[in-house]
């Protein structure tokens, strides 16, 4: 008779086999669990990691697949269907909950919850006509930044409006049955974000607030520690963890924010998942992201967040071109010493498509953002 081999250790489920799913399930091996990922297509980012369902994952008879041997179901991205998992009637736990992803999907939503939880946010309306968004724009006076309530990332789905042509062109562009969200144009002097990992019982840790700069729209680079006054940080870290307690966040959550040139903060957006700000954390902090998020959703004991070097950056690698992926120009930036490169195994790339990133450590920033943009401008994918 053969053995039965099992495991000792937790089976972790992954919505998604993006590079948040791939970093999720390399910080989890590391402690000894296995990995279940369902995926609607096959991309490549889960190879190696673990077992991979393909299929439709609102179809209970995949769900019912992929959950058998999970101890607890999580996701890489707020669109991933965790309602379809909980409403099969099993006992895993699933996090973060439907609740809190219903919260965050719709961007008026989110912000008129974090609002009503007395958060501060820029000045905005849900607006469900044209004539109201023109109201609103006149009133508040243009430019504004007008939001598509679901589906967008990366800036797809925001445009700034100038004036009442752009204005007019965005609504046509953006609107969905409800209309879209018009925010105030904010002028601020930095993006900032916090990430806060919770477990059910709503134990947490923050991690140190990262000066995040964003180029068309699309997240660059992302440094820590910021050059931020105390009293800025002190806040901005309360704001998030506000933030995150309004939506009851668990596993990681991350806190987009703007910074004022009086040193207040607002809150932009959240993602209830490991985000492109904290990635650096795998490198530079006792903890990375995404080993906490996978402790508090096991609602295990959380790791320190804090920094173990003086300095980190971290710099997005995008897709270049449209094919298939080839390697030399990864091998050439492992020159670069002092510098961590990471590749997502997404075998085709596209313009602008997040293919990678490299964390450069080390004692000064100024130093720490040359190696990390040398070896980034190195890869060519
Ligand atoms: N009200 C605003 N005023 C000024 N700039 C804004 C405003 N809202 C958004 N932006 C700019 O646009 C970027 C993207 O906006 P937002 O975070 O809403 O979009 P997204 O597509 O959900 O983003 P991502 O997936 O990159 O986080 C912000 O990081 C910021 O640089
Ligand atoms: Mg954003």
């Amino acid at each position: 008779m053969s053995e039965v081999i099992g495991t000792p250790f937790p089976t972790i489920g992954i919505m998604g086999g993006g590079q948040l799913g791939r970093m999720m399930a390399l910080a989890a091996i590391r402690m000894g669990m296995a990995i279940k990922f369902l995926v609607p297509k096959q991309t490549g980012g889960t190879m190696g990691l673990g077992t991979t369902h393909v299929g439709d994952w609102t179809d209970p008879a995949v769900l019912n697949e992929f959950i058998d041997g999970c101890d607890v179901v999580t996701v890489e991205s707020e669109w991933a269907p965790i309602e379809a998992v909980e409403n099969l009637g099993t006992s895993i736990p699933c996090y973060p909950r439907s609740s809190t992803l219903s919260l965050i999907r719709d961007k008026g939503v989110q912000k008129t919850t974090l609002k009503e939880a007395g958060l501060p946010v820029p000045p905005f309306a849900c607006c469900s006509s044209y004539t109201e968004a023109l109201e609103y724009a006149q009133g508040s006076g243009f430019p504004v930044v007008v939001k598509r309530y679901k589906g967008s990332y990366d800036g797809y789905g925001n445009a700034t409006a100038h004036s009442v042509e752009e204005l007019k062109s965005a609504w046509s562009q953006l609107a969905d049955d409800n209309g879209v969200l018009v925010e105030a144009w904010v002028p601020f002097t930095r993006e900032l974000s916090v990430l806060v990992a919770r477990t059910p019982e709503g134990d947490h840790v923050t991690y140190p607030v990262a000066y995040t700069e964003q180029k068309d729209h699309r997240c660059h680079a992302v440094e820590v520690p910021t050059v931020i006054a105390k009293a800025t940080e002190q806040k901005a870290v309360e704001i998030g963890l506000g933030a995150v307690e309004a939506v009851d966040g668990i596993g990681l959550t991350a806190v987009e924010l703007f910074e004022l040139e009086d040193g207040s903060i607002l809150v932009n957006e959240l993602a209830p998942r490991p985000h492109n700000t904290g990635h650096y954390s795998i490198e530079a902090c006792f903890t990375s992201q995404f080993e906490n998020h996978i402790r508090g959703i096991l609602n295990w004991p959380l790791g320190s967040p804090q920094l173990r070097v003086p300095c980190a950056v971290m710099v997005n690698i995008l897709g270049h071109r449209s094919q298939q992926v080839e390697s030399d120009s990864v091998r050439e930036s492992l020159k670069t010493d002092d510098v961590s490169v990471h590749i997502y195994g997404k075998e085709e790339t596209r313009p602008k498509r997040k293919m990678g990133h490299v964390t450069a450590t080390g004692d000064t920033l100024t130093d720490v953002r040359q190696k990390a943009e040398l070896a980034a401008s190195t890869i060519i994918l």
